[in-house]
């Protein structure tokens, strides 16, 4: 729908009035443990930012204090502003520098199976990490890299990619970490914009038992683009692969002679820490950029309060993102390691070698805090809950969510099979543009209800208001703003400010609010529910319907395992609903008459759910629903489907192409 659309009042449609506090024993020792707490905390970092956030940075080590916390001229903020200080000097050397260099910073694990049965697990300490990051540090220079050159990154998760993108941060030349799901293309892309003449990667990487050939596309990328003068790699799967001599060096020749004596550089706080690219809807990706000091403040703060992070409780958190991602970046590393808890990184898939793997994990890791994303815990509720009550969870204590709004029906599930009921649910929403949490509960502080991701984090002034900028009333849907600067939010666009100020700025201008495009409601208990995108937001027969709601109710039903809920054009309504639906049974027969009968029963509970208006036109049953490497719906792709459209968009991305033909012959 057109955005302006998205002002009006959306029906508030899903009912949801299950609510569950804190467990009064984690309440009791929790960082935030009630709600008063924290209301007064979010009252204090927005009244008195200044004294708020200086307290929160003086947790870390600075070379050189600000002078001023924070210079607001919208839409540009700066941070610290004076001070130095360093990401890798603050996650690491701090840790060694004050008697902690003996302990576990990182806890890798290798996807294949040895002949013993078990994976090979590596235990990083804070002094492994210190000797590792300094070493590749000379390296790099040793490359000619220096303070503020763009160096490219596109590992699989070895503990060399941890190593490597704390390097960067050791001596100020800004990562820039593509995930290693791309393609050549992708890469291509990604050097050029940054202006990238180096590459860090690795032979191959392991994937569900197969491998992923990465040094192949570098080699590929770097045919179409001749900026590229330097490949690191490092050896990995032992895969063949081919060599340019002069321009490719293996990652383990060149640490065998480099030393390890290189001091963390000296950086301003504003000073570019990394720039993640981030694919949007439309146009091609966008270098969002992260400078230094706000950025480590932010995302140390909102580690330790979402997981409610206690270095001396035995805490083990594991976050099952890919470092080629925000939420790996800030919640694997940038925000934990200062927090001294042992980070998990996993190498592989989720299933491999079988649909238990993860909840092995936890079992043998003790894993405390658990991260993940809710396709992930759909996958897992289709495989069964055979695969998690096979093992030990006890250990876990916070579980997290990330990515995607999370279907109440899973989010029950995730609470009951994982959480044994007995583990707060952290409804994370944020974007790789605020570089960490925006709206969360606190574990031992929020009453959490299904499907919400509650409040505000402190520090964070967020509201939901209309065309005007003007706050909507209690359960009108509107759109999501930020009002405020806090620390973590992106300094721009790589190489594009027009589009940094068009993209984020411009529709609130005189008022310099952020608009992540994301649409919202906030319920009668001051908790906020995500809609969707604001282009989500259809216009049914007048109602403003948030795509989120149908598909949550959809999954609601028994039959039912995932859902992507679409607008197409329609003579009468204007716009009506269609739905992509994954069965947790098999197809029936397309035509036959339980094929009928389902769809209508779906198309039915809908109705009973949301009220008639809500039932969707179309009811598609996939095998399959069309995703981004990130994991996120392709809607385009499915609105032009719905519509009987010729595709317009890039299905390049797409892992099973054949897919689009599967899905239009639904119809
Ligand atoms: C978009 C940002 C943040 C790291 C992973 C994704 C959606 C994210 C939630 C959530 C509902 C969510 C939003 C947001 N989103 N988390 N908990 N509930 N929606 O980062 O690729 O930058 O995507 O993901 O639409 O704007 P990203």
């Amino acid at each position: 729908m057109p955005q302006d659309q998205a002002s009006s009042s959306i029906e508030s449609v899903l009912h949801e009035d299950r609510h569950f506090p804190p467990p009064a024993g984690f309440a009791a020792q929790a960082h935030v443990g009630s709600m008063e707490q924290y209301e007064a905390l979010h009252q204090r970092s927005l009244n008195d930012p200044e004294g708020f956030w200086a307290e929160e940075a003086e947790r870390h080590h600075w070379f050189k204090p600000w002078e001023k916390v924070v210079e607001w001229d919208a839409p540009d903020a700066k941070w610290f502003v004076g001070g130095t200080t360093n990401l890798c000097y603050n996650a690491v050397d701090k840790q060694v520098a004050d008697g902690f260099g003996s302990q576990t910073a990182i806890i890798w694990e290798a996807e294949p199976i040895d002949a013993d049965g078990t994976p090979q697990v590596l235990h990083l300490t804070y002094s492994d990490l210190m000797r590792e990051t300094a070493k590749f540090a000379n390296v790099l220079k040793g490359q000619g890299v220096k303070k503020g050159d763009v160096v490219t990154i596109y590992m699989g998760m070895v503990p060399e990619l941890a190593i490597a993108v704390l390097a960067c941060a050791r001596i100020g030349a800004p990562h820039s970490v593509i995930f290693g799901g791309f393609s050549a293309q992708a890469i291509k892309d990604r050097v050029e914009d940054g202006r990238s003449n180096i590459i860090i990667t690795c032979d191959g990487s392991w994937r569900r038992g197969s491998v992923v050939p990465l040094k192949d596309n570098v080699d590929e990328a770097c045919k179409q683009t001749d900026l590229v003068d330097t490949v690191i790699v490092v050896k990995r799967c032992e895969n063949d692969t081919a060599w340019t001599e002069g321009r490719d060096a293996w990652y383990h020749d060149l640490m065998a002679t480099a030393t390890d004596d290189c001091p963390c550089e000296e950086l301003d706080s504003e000073d570019l820490a990394f720039i993640l690219y981030t694919s949007g809807s439309t146009g091609k990706p966008k270098g969002i950029m992260h400078t230094t000091g706000g950025y480590m403040v932010w995302t140390a703060m909102t580690s330790r309060l979402t997981f409610d992070l206690q270095p001396d409780e035995d805490d083990v958190y594991w976050c099952t993102a890919d470092i080629g991602w925000i939420t790996g970046h800030s919640y694997i590393l940038y925000g934990i390691l200062p927090n001294r808890v042992p980070t998990i990184m996993y190498e592989g898939g989720p299933n491999y070698p079988g649909a238990d793997r993860f909840w092995d994990m936890v079992a043998r890791h003790k894993v405390t805090k658990f991260y993940t994303a809710p396709t992930a815990i759909r996958a897992f509720m289709k495989w069964g809950d055979e695969h998690p009550r096979k093992h030990d969870l006890s250990s876990l204590k916070v579980l997290g969510t990330v990515g995607e709004p999370i279907n109440p029906e899973a989010w029950m599930w995730y609470h009951k099979v994982i959480g044994h009921e007995n583990c707060p649910i952290v409804d994370t929403w944020w974007q790789t543009e605020t570089g960490g949490h925006m709206l969360t509960p606190l574990p031992g502080a929020t009453t959490t209800t299904p499907g919400s991701c509650c409040r505000p984090m402190i520090g964070v002034d967020a509201a939901v208001v209309n065309s005007d900028g003007e706050p909507v009333g209690t359960n009108e849907g509107g759109i999501l703003v930020i009002r405020k600067p806090w620390p973590g939010m992106l300094r721009g666009i790589y190489g594009d400010r027009d589009r940094y100020i068009d993209t984020y700025w411009s529709r609130f201008q005189d008022k310099g609010y952020y608009v992540p495009a994301d649409g919202a409601r906030v319920d009668d208990n001051g908790n906020f529910w995500i809609m969707g995108r604001i282009d989500d937001v259809i216009v049914v027969a007048g109602h403003n319907i948030g795509t989120m709601e149908v598909e949550s109710a959809i999954v609601s039903h028994e039959a039912t395992a995932e859902a992507a809920v679409v607008g197409y054009p329609h003579d009468v309504k204007g716009n009506a609903l269609a739905a992509f639906i994954i069965l947790k049974g098999d197809l029936p027969t397309p035509g036959s008459e339980e094929d009928l009968a389902l769809k209508k029963n779906i198309r039915d509970h809908c109705g009973k759910e949301l009220g008639p208006i809500c039932k969707p036109d179309q009811v598609r049953f996939t095998e399959a629903l069309p995703k981004t490497r990130s994991g996120k719906i392709m809607r385009r792709l499915l609105r032009d489907i719905a519509a009987g459209n010729e595709i317009t968009q890039d299905v390049t991305t797409l892992e099973d192409k054949s897919i689009v033909e599967k899905l239009q012959a639904s119809g």
